[in-house]
């Protein structure tokens, strides 16, 4: 399918997605979110594709919601529309593990839908921020939420009361992001992990990512209890069968998604 404001090339069972809106820093409207949710379910769909990476340019992951787009609208059209929830949830609706890969600046809804993956590997020159102070606005696609889980109550108070930005090893000291590199070694490192990825059962991995997830939505007890249920259930798969049989047959394991 051919996008606007994105570019995706599929490539060793990854699906790599840039936010292609160069003169506005990869600024997020609604014409690009619609695409990055009509991408992501065809991602999920596509049996090519067991693990996706969204990046942007060198300069700017992306430099939050378009402040043209939003700037003259009124609450009732924002309620109406409910701008931004259903993109939102269609992008966070993806079942197939999600990298985001980030460089230059993520503030705003750029820092949000870096969060709204299932980790972040950023290159040096990243700048992430909730600068929606600045504007007279709040975050308003889960970064006083999501950062906040991410790095703690203090940190994010800090991030959104005075909308300073926060440069890449903070960022890694703090729990934002996984792992750091240089800039030129971002999508060649971002790639190399989603195809370590690729590599697993896709069921499982999809799987994990549910659990994992699950961490943020219920209580230690009953997160433990989801996980042992999962657990267990994944001794139905083929999947359980030959990756256990690989390891002790001294073998690389055949996984078959089943
Ligand atoms: C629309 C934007 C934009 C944005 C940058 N541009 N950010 N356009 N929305 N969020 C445009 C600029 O207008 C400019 O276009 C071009 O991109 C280059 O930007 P410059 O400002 O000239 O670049 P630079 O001097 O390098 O500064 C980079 C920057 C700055 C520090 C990232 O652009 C900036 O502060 N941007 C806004 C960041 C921000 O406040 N984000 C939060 C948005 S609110 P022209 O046409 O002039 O060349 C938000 C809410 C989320 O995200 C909730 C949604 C529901």
């Amino acid at each position: 399918m051919a996008y606007q404001t994105l570019i995706v090339e599929i490539e060793d069972y990854v699906a790599l997605i840039r936010l292609n809106r160069p003169d506005a820093l990869n600024a997020l409207n609604s014409q690009l979110l619609g695409e990055l949710g009509d991408a992501l379910k065809a991602a999920d769909e596509n049996e090519k594709v067991r693990c996706i990476v969204i990046t942007g340019s060198e300069k700017a992951f992306a430099a939050g919601a378009d402040i043209k787009e939003m700037s003259e609208k009124t609450f009732v059209e924002m309620f109406w529309s409910d701008f931004f929830g259903q993109e939102q949830d269609a992008i966070t609706r993806t079942r197939k593990p999600v990298i985001a890969a980030v460089a230059g600046y993520a503030l705003g809804g750029g820092c949000e839908l870096a969060m709204m993956c299932d980790f972040i590997i950023c290159a040096d020159n990243a700048k992430f921020g909730q600068p929606e102070i600045n504007l007279g606005v709040v975050a308003g696609i889960g970064g006083t939420q999501r950062l906040t889980r991410f790095v703690g109550k203090s940190k994010s108070m800090d991030m959104h009361l005075t909308g300073r930005f926060m440069d890449a090893a903070e960022a890694e000291r703090s729990g934002l992001v996984s792992r750091v590199v240089p800039v030129a070694k971002l999508i060649p490192e971002a790639t190399a992990a989603a195809r370590k990825i690729a590599e697993k059962s896709s069921l499982t991995a999809m799987v994990v990512k549910e659990a994992v997830n699950r961490s943020y939505e219920t209580t230690l007890r009953e997160g433990i209890l989801f996980e042992r249920r999962i657990f267990h259930a994944l001794f139905s798969t083929e999947d359980q069968k030959e990756g256990m049989s690989a390891f002790l047959e001294k073998r690389e394991p055949q996984f078959r998604d089943k």
